[in-house]
């Protein structure tokens, strides 16, 4: 599988160089993932983002990280994220259980922008709510689904396919191989 497009290449990073992300770029990928699909178009989803070190590692305790490997890919100093984007959805406006539709939609459009930039994200939806809706300061009426942790990739996981085991791992060289379940068994043609 060496597809050069964003979407055979991107993959979860969880190790990120110390370069910063510009703030325009975030900004981008947000205005991407706001012009993603969205059931009867209601668009309940809200963006907090930041970029800001401090905020990015107070958020860390309130993550959990690569749960098939722990605490192997929990954040290391030196290779934290470098912007983060909360995903919220405004209850106001749709409470429906499309909402999850539209958060998928929006988390995938903002990942593969990101490649598209360069960047490496992860989607983390295992997140303590209470201790982010305290330090992103987040609407009591706003419901938080996952955050999104990005930065320039300071690791090169491997995609391959899966023979009966899904779980990724880390080999000897600490490299993470993510099986995937090969066309033919997902892929049936009438
Ligand atoms: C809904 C959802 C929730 C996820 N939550 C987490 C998470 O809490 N922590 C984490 O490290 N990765 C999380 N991931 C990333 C998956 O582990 C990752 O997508 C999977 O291992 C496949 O790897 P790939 O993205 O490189 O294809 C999540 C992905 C999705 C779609």
């Amino acid at each position: 599988m060496a597809e050069t497009d964003i979407f055979h290449r991107r993959r979860t990073i969880r190790r990120f160089e110390p370069r910063p992300v510009p703030k325009g770029v975030v900004e981008w990928l947000v205005d991407c993932a706001r012009l993603a699909p969205s059931a009867a178009n209601l668009q309940p989803l809200r963006f907090i983002a930041t970029v800001e070190d401090k905020v990015i590692e107070s958020a860390l305790p309130f993550l959990r990280w690569a749960g098939y490997v722990r605490p192997r890919r929990d954040p290391v100093p030196g290779m934290y994220p470098k912007a983060m984007v909360v995903v919220c959805h405004d209850r106001e406006v749709s409470d429906s259980h499309f909402v999850c539709y539209d958060v998928g939609s929006a988390v995938q459009t903002m990942l593969l922008a990101g490649v598209s930039k360069g960047l490496g994200g992860c989607w983390i939806g295992a997140i303590e709510e209470a201790g982010l809706r305290d330090l992103f300061r987040v609407a009591e009426n706003w419901k938080i689904h996952c955050v999104v942790a990005l930065g320039y990739p300071a690791e090169d996981p491997v995609v391959e396919e899966a023979r009966g085991d899904i779980r990724y791992f880390l080999d000897e060289s600490d490299r993470l191989h993510v099986p995937k379940r090969p066309l033919s068994e997902v892929l049936r043609w009438v």
